[in-house]
């Protein structure tokens, strides 16, 4: 979560810019990319019709995919193009179309209202100014633990918050003040499976009110992949005696691939 965003130097997504420019389709943008030390030029062009901004911030730890924001005169953009580390390939972003862009403009990007950036940074970076430069970028001590900056300065008088003492549905709605708790979407629809907190509370064994992200991740470290084993125990901590053995997290809490690049699990244990 510290890595959830980058200077864009940094990033993957411009350690692997290729030298020929990318292309939204045969006939689409053109997009072309300059690297600096600390920031990226980027345009889009088809005939004579052209943009261009300059990325500073890349979003995404890279574990599914990684999108620039992009400076221009208009106000800040969220790229129209990402790379996808596991594919690894450039693409179009998630949740922007996917036709050919009517104007060099709408081809850089979608533009981001100053809430709709203020809640992007909110989630991604720890301390923004009031202009919206992020100051701490990613998700970082201080964001968990309130109060972590004057516990350094003076460790005796202030105590920051642990999030871990939070009972389990608080905590399960801290986390997902981030990862999202409640939604006005349909509950139904696939995109959900994204929210692990909100596919989590609709399980029976979170209604036992001891069930919390943390009982399966340790809050410091990224998700452990693949290591099924280390799941299932967890399981079998409460359900001491179940149906049947084998590997529950399969049928209990599948894998969803929601874009090529973009697998979530299910959290919702049913
Ligand atoms: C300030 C917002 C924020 C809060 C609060 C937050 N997260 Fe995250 N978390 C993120 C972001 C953003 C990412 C995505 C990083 C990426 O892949 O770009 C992430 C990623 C993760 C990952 C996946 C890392 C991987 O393996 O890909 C786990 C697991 C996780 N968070 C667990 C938690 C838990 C548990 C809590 C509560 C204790 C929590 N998070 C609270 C923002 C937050
Ligand atoms: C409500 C909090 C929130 C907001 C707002 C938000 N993100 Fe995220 N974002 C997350 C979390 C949490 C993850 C981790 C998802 C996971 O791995 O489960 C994430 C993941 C990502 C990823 C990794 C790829 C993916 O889709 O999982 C990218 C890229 C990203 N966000 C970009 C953005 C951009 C750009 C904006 C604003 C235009 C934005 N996010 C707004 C919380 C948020
Ligand atoms: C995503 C939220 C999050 C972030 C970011 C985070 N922590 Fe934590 N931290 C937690 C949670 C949740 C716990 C409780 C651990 C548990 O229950 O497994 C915890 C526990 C701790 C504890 C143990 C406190 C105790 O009383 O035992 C320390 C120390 C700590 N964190 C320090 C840090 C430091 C230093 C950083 C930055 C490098 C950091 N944390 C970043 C969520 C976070
Ligand atoms: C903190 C304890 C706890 C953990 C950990 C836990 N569960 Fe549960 N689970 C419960 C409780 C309590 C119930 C409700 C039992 C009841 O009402 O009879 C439940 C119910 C269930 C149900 C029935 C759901 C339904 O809709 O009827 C399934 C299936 C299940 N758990 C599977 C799992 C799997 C698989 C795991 C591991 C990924 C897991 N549980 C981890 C406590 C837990
Ligand atoms: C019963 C165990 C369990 C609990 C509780 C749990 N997770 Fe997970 N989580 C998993 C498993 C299993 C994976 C998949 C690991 C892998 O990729 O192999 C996972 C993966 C993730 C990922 C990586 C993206 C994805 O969806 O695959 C994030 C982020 C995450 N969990 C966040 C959370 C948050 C936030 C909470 C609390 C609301 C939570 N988890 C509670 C078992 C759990
Ligand atoms: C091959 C798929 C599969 C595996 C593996 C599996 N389950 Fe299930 N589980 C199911 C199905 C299907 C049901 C509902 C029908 C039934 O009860 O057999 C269920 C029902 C349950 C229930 C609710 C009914 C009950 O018996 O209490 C719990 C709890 C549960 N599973 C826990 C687990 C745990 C824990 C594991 C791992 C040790 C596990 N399951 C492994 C498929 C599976």
């Amino acid at each position: 979560m510290a890595n959830a965003m980058h200077p864009a130097a940094l990033s993957a997504f411009a350690q692997s810019l290729p030298e020929k420019p990318l292309h939204e389709s045969a006939g689409g943008y053109e997009f072309e990319f300059q690297r600096s030390p600390d920031s990226i030029q980027v345009t889009a062009e088809r005939g004579t019709d052209r943009a261009s901004g300059t990325i500073h911030w890349v979003l995404g730890a890279g574990a599914q995919g990684e999108t620039p924001l992009i400076a221009t005169a208009a106000g800040t953009l969220e790229s129209r193009i990402s790379f996808f580390p596991q594919l690894p390939r450039y693409g179009i972003t998630i949740g922007q179309h996917a036709a050919d862009s009517t104007s060099a403009q709408a081809a850089l990007g979608r533009l981001q209202t100053r809430e709709m950036l203020a809640q992007c940074l909110g989630c991604h970076a720890t301390a923004v100014t009031r202009d919206l430069e992020p100051v701490v970028p990613g998700v970082q001590c201080q964001r968990c633990h309130a109060g972590a900056e004057a516990h350094l300065a003076n460790p005796a008088a202030h105590h920051p918050v642990n999030p871990g003492k939070l009972s389990a549905p608080a905590q399960v709605e801290f986390c997902g003040t981030c990862h999202r708790f409640r939604l006005s979407g349909p509950p139904d629809a696939i995109e959900n499976v994204r929210f692990q907190p909100y596919r989590l509370a609709m399980s029976r064994c979170f209604s036992s009110g001891k069930l919390s992200c943390t009982t399966c991740h340790a809050a410091h470290q990224d998700a452990r992949r693949n290591d099924n084993a280390f799941y299932n125990q967890r399981c079998v901590s409460c359900h001491t005696q179940p149906h049947r053995s084998g590997d529950c997290i399969s049928c209990h809490m599948p894998r969803v691939q929601l874009h090529p690049a973009l697998a979530f699990t299910d959290h919702y244990i049913r």
